[in-house]
């Protein structure tokens, strides 16, 4: 190996003496990236003769605990999750793979990457059949029509902000309310209740759009006041340059 392991933290430089493995796979994870290692999701513990004392702060992260130790930072997450079938599933602890569905089974556990639903239908189809999650689809594919209106929206915004003539202020509160709005369905999908996610995107949608062809409406107006300034200076130029004309010749 050309590069050496480092410890994240230097509290998790004792675990890696024993677990290089979960380390390895932790290299790139979005923990490893904000500085999170493995007493941050584990607690500390005692390995006296190679054996863990499970000291009372030490999380082994026992299936039926995932949820609560991950919502331990990610509170809202866990609020949304934990109503759910899901949540109930992996709380019974069982040994089926297809029925463990705590947060890990969505984002893996060292290996988390950044929450793209994406990437995560795909893991939802290892447990359910494509017909059941219909209604899910749909609200992903509101949410990345959503997603595109914020963007045309923020890059509206930002390029008229920079000329003057048109005040963007009420646009830029619009785009910052559906961003804020767009945080939160990241965490409220986790309740899996379709029918008020889909009611909630379509509303911020229905926003952002608004807010975009306002801007359209008032730069096109803009525009054509600008562009009819412009004719008159033009006929007052062509007036005088045709009375010095007639003065000059008389
Ligand atoms: C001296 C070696 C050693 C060190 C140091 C060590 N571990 Fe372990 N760890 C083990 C072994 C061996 C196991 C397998 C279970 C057992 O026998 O206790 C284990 C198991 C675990 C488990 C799974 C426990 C379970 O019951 O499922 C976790 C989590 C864990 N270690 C985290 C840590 C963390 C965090 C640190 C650093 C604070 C750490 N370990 C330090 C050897 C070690
Ligand atoms: C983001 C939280 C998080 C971090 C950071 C983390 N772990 Fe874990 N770890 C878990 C969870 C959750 C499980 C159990 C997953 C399950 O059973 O679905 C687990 C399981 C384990 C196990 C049992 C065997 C296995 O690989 O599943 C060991 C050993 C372990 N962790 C050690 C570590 C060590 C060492 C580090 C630091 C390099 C670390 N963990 C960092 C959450 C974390
Ligand atoms: C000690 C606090 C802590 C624990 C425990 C923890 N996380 Fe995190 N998590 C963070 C931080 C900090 C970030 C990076 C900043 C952010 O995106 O919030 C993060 C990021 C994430 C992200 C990426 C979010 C995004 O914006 O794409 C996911 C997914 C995630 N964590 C899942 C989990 C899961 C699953 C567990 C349990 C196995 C867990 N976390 C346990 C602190 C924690
Ligand atoms: C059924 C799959 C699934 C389960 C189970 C699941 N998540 Fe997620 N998670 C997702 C999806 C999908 C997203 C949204 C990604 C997006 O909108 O691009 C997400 C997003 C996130 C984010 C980013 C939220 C933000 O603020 O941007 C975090 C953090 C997170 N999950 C943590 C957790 C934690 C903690 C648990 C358990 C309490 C959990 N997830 C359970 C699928 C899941
Ligand atoms: C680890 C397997 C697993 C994964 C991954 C998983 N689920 Fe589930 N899902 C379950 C289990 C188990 C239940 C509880 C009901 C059952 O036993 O079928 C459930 C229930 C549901 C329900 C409720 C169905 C009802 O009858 O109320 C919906 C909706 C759902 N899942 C959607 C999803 C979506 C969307 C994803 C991906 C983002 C996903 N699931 C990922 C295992 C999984």
């Amino acid at each position: 190996m050309f590069w050496t392991l480092q410890a994240q933290e230097p509290e998790d430089a004792a675990c890696l003496r024993c677990h290089e493995d979960q380390a390895t796979a932790a290299v790139g994870s979005v923990h490893a990236n904000a500085d999170v290692g493995c007493v941050a999701c584990h607690g500390a513990d005692d390995v006296v003769n190679g054996r863990h004392r499970y000291l009372p702060g030490f999380r082994p992260s026992r299936l039926r605990a995932v949820a609560q130790d991950c919502g331990r930072c990610h509170e809202a997450v866990f609020q949304s999750f934990q109503g759910t079938p899901h949540f109930a599933s992996a709380a019974r602890n069982p040994s089926e793979l297809r029925l463990r569905s705590t947060c890990s089974a969505c984002h893996g556990h060292h290996d988390t990457p950044k929450a793209n639903r994406n990437a995560i239908q795909a893991t939802c189809l290892g447990c359910h059949e494509a017909s059941d999650l219909r209604p899910a689809q749909a609200v992903f594919v509101k949410l990345d029509l959503l997603d595109e209106s914020l963007r045309r929206l923020g890059a509206r915004v930002h390029a008229l902000e920079r000329r003057p003539g048109i005040s963007v202020r009420a646009s830029k509160e619009v785009l910052a309310a559906g961003e804020d709005h767009r945080r939160e369905l990241r965490i409220a999908q986790h309740g899996l209740e379709w029918d008020a996610l889909s009611a909630r995107t379509d509303e911020a949608f229905g926003k952002s759009e608004q807010a975009y062809n306002s801007l359209d409406r008032r730069e096109r107006a803009f525009a054509a006041r600008r562009a009819l300034g412009l004719a008159a200076f033009l006929l007052l130029l062509g007036t005088c340059a045709v009375l010095i004309h007639l003065r000059v010749r008389s």
